[in-house]
């Protein structure tokens, strides 16, 4: 399996470019699935995610020519409404193919995705919100098995904002019979994105990125040519890998409107984060010590969870001790016992970590279970002694696309390497 090793302690500097973003790029894959005929996507990321949602067409009768940053989508006339378990387990953003199956062929069949390392994760508002515009749901032997003749358009108020669920429905609401409302939506700006290809397509949405979002459905969607925006948390994760490390670093492309939280919690730690040109500047005196700042995650445009992991490691170096609250997932912090191994010292008690700052990280070989966690141990690799292997990072490779080379071409000494742990 490949793993990726990091001999620490050198400065970044340079210039790497943020690549399409992930979370962004799913949902709109899926929304394919409402129209017939070619849809092309641009600057999308050569990501494992994008492999497996590829695939996932595909079984479901798509053509896909997946050639990251270009994929192109075409056929549809034969699409077969069911998404198996083999696939789905893969990849729990796969339950977003419900809502377009349901809305376009009147039947759905896909797999419940299951237990997942970061928490329970139902996707009970998804279903909720399905049979407000009229299917009915049965679970079968794992399997959700939706129907309707046609969805009509109708009021869904989310008990609480979920990221996938507000996409499912606005795909779902983009084919039904009238309007739809969709009350206490995410405010991500993958929900932006996804209200933007739905327009392009023939429907008509407002109020995407609010928490508000009306669809004025459509009876048949045109296939759309589109390029993803750039991905806020890949541009978010190396803004910390820089703070860490120290040094002086651009990211070109990097959507500074959209890390709004993160980039005040950097300055506020010492950070330097500024604009020049299409690119975002991070620099930091890795002699000036950082200061310890609380965190608490929270919906968009709160701090993003999917920052948690990598924040914590900055946190590990700064002066005093910093509280970190995990609010939207009950088990995220698996990073925190490979830090420890790393020599951070931190106590978790339930949502809360307490990271004492000031203890100097040393190299060890470290695993962690999911994307976000691994790539804090990479950056927490960038700053100790020695040497660290990072193992697994099949989990790294679902979200960021040849993390060691970006790193590499800022300086980093951070190479793949095969391992059999
Ligand atoms: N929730 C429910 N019921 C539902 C749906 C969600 O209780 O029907 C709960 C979840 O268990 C969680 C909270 O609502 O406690 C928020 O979850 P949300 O549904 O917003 O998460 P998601 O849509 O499954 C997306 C991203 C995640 C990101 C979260 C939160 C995609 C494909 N995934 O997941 O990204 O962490 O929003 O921002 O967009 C990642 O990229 O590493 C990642 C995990």
């Amino acid at each position: 399996m490949d793993a990726i090793r990091i001999r620490g302690g050198k400065r970044l500097s340079g210039k790497i470019h943020v690549s399409g973003a992930k979370n962004a790029a799913l949902p709109i894959l899926c929304a394919t699935l409402l129209s017939e005929g070619e849809s092309l996507l641009r600057n999308v990321p050569a990501l494992r995610d994008i492999d497996t949602t590829a695939a996932l067409l595909r079984f479901l009768g798509r053509k896909v020519d997946c050639a990251p940053p270009l994929v192109r989508i075409s056929g549809g006339a034969q699409s077969r409404p069911e998404a198996p378990y083999e696939l789905v387990k893969q990849m729990r953003a796969s339950v977003m193919v419900l809502g377009p199956l349901l809305a376009r062929h009147g039947r759905a069949k896909v797999s419940l995705p299951g237990g997942c390392q970061i928490g329970a994760r139902p996707v009970d508002q998804h279903l909720k919100g399905l049979e407000a515009m009229g299917a009915t749901i049965r679970l079968e032997r794992g399997y959700i098995v939706a129907e309707c003749k046609r969805l009509r358009g109708s009021e869904v108020v989310f008990d609480l904002p979920t990221v996938t669920g507000t996409e499912n429905l606005m795909m779902a609401a983009a084919l039904a019979k009238g309007r739809t409302t969709l009350v206490n939506c995410a405010r991500e700006p993958e929900v932006e994105e996804l209200g933007r290809v739905l327009n392009k397509m023939g429907a008509r949405v407002s109020g995407a990125g609010t928490d508000v979002i009306h669809i004025e459905g459509a009876d048949e969607l045109e296939p759309f040519d589109h390029a993803i925006i750039s991905d806020r948390i890949e541009a978010g994760t190396y803004m910390v890998a820089a703070a860490a490390a120290g040094g002086d670093v651009l990211l070109e492309g990097a959507p500074l409107e959209d890390l709004e939280a993160v980039s005040a919690r950097l300055r506020q730690a010492g950070v330097e984060v500024g604009r020049e040109g299409d690119c975002v500047r991070i620099r930091r005196d890795p002699d000036r010590p950082l200061r310890a700042i609380d965190v608490t995650t929270a919906p968009h445009p709160g701090f993003p969870t999917d920052m948690q992991a990598q924040f914590m490691v900055l946190m590990c170096l700064a002066q005093g001790t910093s509280r970190i609250v995990e609010t939207i997932f009950e088990n995220r912090f698996m990073h925190v016992p490979e830090l420890v191994r790393m020599g951070a010292h931190i106590d978790v008690d339930g949502h809360t970590a307490h990271v004492h700052g000031g203890h100097a990280l040393s190299g060890a070989i470290v695993m962690a279970t999911d994307l976000r966690a691994s790539a804090s141990l990479v950056i927490a690799g960038l700053v100790a002694s020695e040497e660290t292997d990072v193992l697994r990072v099949y989990h790294l490779d679902r979200g960021y696309e040849h993390m060691e080379r970006k790193l590499a071409q800022l300086g980093a000494d951070t190479t793949r390497i095969q391992s059999d742990m």
